[in-house]
């Protein structure tokens, strides 16, 4: 091997230095990412609310997340006939309201057909008590879907755990300008200023599974914390394979997102780098569950992704995870947050365990 000098190892060295150097330079860590774009780190990021304990989306489940001590209060934005910004996950109120004894007509209707004051008649809460007899409460009967205002009215009611909002714009399409509305609503309440930043003191994360919906939240809020949410599959990163769940043979549907990959690495990147362009701060990826279950989705969190993401000053917020072994498997390929349906499993996980049980915690609101 040719040797070099003292003289021209320094040489190399600075010319080694100056190839890595933007490498470096381009991938701050994930924390100081995070602390920059004022976002919890690690996120604990309440899915619904504290959504295995009580219904999603619904007083208890936000109150009992907010009390655990949990980041982020997670929703899923959308926009009933009279113009009132709900927070409500599925299209149709079918699986979590009891919408076909009230209004049988429309029972298979969105949100969007329903006034506000029709959502408010209907019981958000027996469904979970008739799926979760281990977990259900009398007082979850008749719980009641939550406007954007009730549930950033229970985030401010308790100063002291300072939860944030970490709010997806759920159905874009069928909602024309919600991006504009939602800005509206952050200033009225307070947390956003007049010129559209987050307000000091509080914590505003905006996602998105839809570039079109991603574009809009930039224009509207440039100087809010955005992410995209990713997925595979049309109108999402392209697939490997276009062969649907009824024809693949796969025993259950996770089975089958956990065999659906991105067409190529171009693929993946290409949506990081959308997010990126857009001024978003990170991505929101699906991941595979170790025991299956109607959450478990694509595994988009293998190391090499979450290393892309970050190598491109992003960071990577994983959805939904529950358990502690999962938790551990995301948390070893990089992830920077995690969507929970248990908040206070993975304030444990984290090492910041809540003062109280989940159970003492609704007992003590009162159901
Ligand atoms: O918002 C990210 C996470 O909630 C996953 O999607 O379907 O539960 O809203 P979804
Ligand atoms: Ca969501």
């Amino acid at each position: 091997m040719k040797r070099v000098g003292k003289h021209q190892w320094t040489t190399a060295a600075f010319c080694l230095a100056l190839v890595a150097a933007p490498a470096f330079a381009a991938a701050p860590s994930p924390e100081l990412l995070a602390k920059k774009a004022n976002v919890a780190y690690p996120a604990v990021i309440a899915h619904r609310g504290a959504s295995y304990d009580a219904p999603e989306a619904t007083k208890p489940a936000y109150l009992a997340a907010r009390d655990l001590g949990a980041d982020y209060l997670e929703m899923d934005l959308q926009r009933t006939r009279d113009g009132q910004l709900v927070g409500f996950h599925d299209d149709t109120l079918l699986r979590t309201t009891d919408v076909a004894a009230r209004f049988p007509d429309r029972r298979d209707k969105p949100i969007s057909e329903f006034t506000l004051a029709e959502l408010k008649q209907l019981d958000a809460g027996s469904w979970f008590n008739a799926a979760h007899p281990d977990r259900a409460r009398a007082g979850f009967v008749n719980a009641k879907v939550l406007t954007l205002d009730e549930i950033i009215d229970i985030a401010e009611a308790d100063p002291q755990h300072k939860a944030g909002l970490y709010i997806e714009t759920k159905v874009p399409n069928l909602y024309p300008g919600i991006e504009a509305d939602l800005k509206a609503k952050l200033i009225e309440r307070g947390w956003l200023t007049p010129s559209g930043e987050v307000a000091a003191g509080r914590r505003v994360v905006l996602q998105t599974f839809e570039k079109a919906s991603l574009e809009l939240l930039a224009k509207e809020m440039p100087k809010v914390p955005k992410v995209l949410l990713l997925w595979v599959g049309k109108g999402s990163i392209e697939p490997e394979s276009t062969v649907p769940f009824a024809e693949s043979g796969a025993k259950d549907k996770a089975t089958w997102y956990a065999s659906q990959r991105p067409a190529s690495k171009e693929a993946f990147t290409q949506w990081v780098d959308f997010a990126k362009a857009q001024g978003a701060v990170g991505t929101g990826p699906s991941a595979a569950l170790t025991n299956g279950g109607d959450q478990s989705y694509m595994d988009l969190v293998q190391p090499w992704m979450n290393k892309l993401t970050h190598t491109k000053g992003l960071l990577v917020h994983v959805y939904t995870v529950d358990e502690p072994v999962d938790f551990e498997k995301v948390k070893k390929a990089g992830v920077d947050g995690i969507f929970t349906n248990r908040a206070a499993e993975l304030l444990k996980f984290y090492g910041r365990p809540a003062s109280r049980s989940v159970q003492d915690i609704l007992a003590a609101e009162g159901y």
